[in-house]
């Protein structure tokens, strides 16, 4: 059975929202009632059905209209595209994982004919029907990166390594948690994490590399990571951040349910066959605090996770202005009950 789209926007007067079976797939991260920084890596391998684990990259009900904005957010500003010179081997590679990934899990959806170099590309969903030369930039309308991400969901990060560090050398950034690619590009593993609170004197970076840079091909690894955001908005980039740093003083009691999202992104890893490149897809999913109420065990965990969590995380993720605000309100669905843990 096909995806039911959904038409809707992420800015104006944000019509975005979940369908009861969306909110019953949504990657709800947390295994327990706290929440600290980890080297939380697992491999990512196929999941149970009707989850975001049943295909390697998924599609959802969403994917129409986060294109939709994508578009919006790239004619208003080319530079959250950018790929430095040695990096379009990398993009070739990366429009060959999504193709194949997308056309074997969605048949329906979209199609990948290949005969040598000659591909011919259906991505229904998007109207599009398009041959071009595999390795010829001049056969498609984009470079290779920005022509594949432009049809797929979540931001991506394409790394290059060398002197045993992963460098940012390019990238299609428009649905990101307040970085900006722009001012990242080039930039190494350490140097765009140093913002980051508590996780450098943890050890977690110089694991995480260690990990990383030992990623082969075919065993693409995934970490959870989240955060909150005020309206169902994609973009919260720092380039932007003039039209909704402000969202952030306008939550109330009344309006918690609506305006308050869980944002989760699942990060994934993979190595690149021919440029040794290393690809992060960052997927963002959001969450209303009404929809997420709809699971009592999710509703109970997250008024604690937030009410516990560290004041330094708060503060780095920009929650601090109305924590207090949400922990009040989710606390009516805390019963005090135990919850398993690893849901
Ligand atoms: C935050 C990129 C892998 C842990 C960030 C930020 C960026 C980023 C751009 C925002 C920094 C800022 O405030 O400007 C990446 C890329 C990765 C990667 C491109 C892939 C190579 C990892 C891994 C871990 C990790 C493997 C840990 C195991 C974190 C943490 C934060 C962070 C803990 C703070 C997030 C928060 O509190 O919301 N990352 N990261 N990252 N990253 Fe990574």
């Amino acid at each position: 059975m096909g995806i039911n789209f959904r038409k809707e926007t992420f800015r104006d007067d944000f019509s975005f929202r979940n369908s009861p079976e969306q909110i019953r797939r949504f990657p709800f991260p947390f295994h327990e009632d706290s929440y600290m920084y980890a080297v939380n890596i697992e491999p990512h391998t196929p999941g149970p059905k009707n989850t975001v684990f049943e295909h390697l990259i998924d599609v959802d009900e969403h994917y129409i209209s986060e294109m939709e904005d994508r578009a919006l957010v790239l004619a208003e500003d080319p530079l959250r595209c950018q790929s430095l010179p040695h990096m379009t081997l990398a993009g070739w590679d990366l429009l060959e994982l999504l193709m194949t990934q997308k056309a074997e899990s969605y048949p329906e959806h979209f199609s990948l004919t290949r005969d040598g170099d000659n591909w011919h590309w259906i991505n229904r969903p998007l109207g599009i029907d398009d041959r071009f030369t595999f390795g010829d930039v001049s056969t498609l309308p984009y470079g290779p990166m920005a022509y594949i991400t432009r049809q797929s969901q979540g931001d991506f990060c394409v790394l290059d390594q060398r002197d045993g560090n992963l460098w940012m050398d390019a990238g299609i950034v428009t649905t990101q948690a307040d970085w900006s690619l722009d001012f990242d590009i080039g930039m190494n593993f350490f140097e765009w994490h140093a913002p980051v609170p508590l996780a450098h004197d943890m050890g977690i970076f110089n694991r995480a590399l260690k990990f990383l840079t030992n990623i082969q091909q075919g065993q693409p690894a995934r970490r959870f990571n989240w955060t909150m955001t005020i309206n169902p908005r994609l973009d919260t980039s720092p380039e932007n951040y003039h039209k909704w740093g402000v969202d952030r003083t306008t939550v109330t009691p009344e309006n918690v349910g609506q305006k308050v999202h869980l944002r989760v992104e699942l990060q994934t890893f993979w190595r690149l066959p021919r440029s040794n490149a290393l690809v992060f897809p960052i997927r963002c999913y959001l969450i209303k605090m009404d929809e997420l109420v709809t699971s009592p065990k999710w509703a109970r965990r997250f008024h604690r996770v937030l009410r516990d969590l560290p004041n330094e995380l708060a503060e780095y993720k920009g929650l601090t202005r109305y924590r207090q605000t949400v922990v009040e309100w989710l606390s009516q669905y805390d019963d005090g009950a135990p919850t398993s843990s690893g849901f």
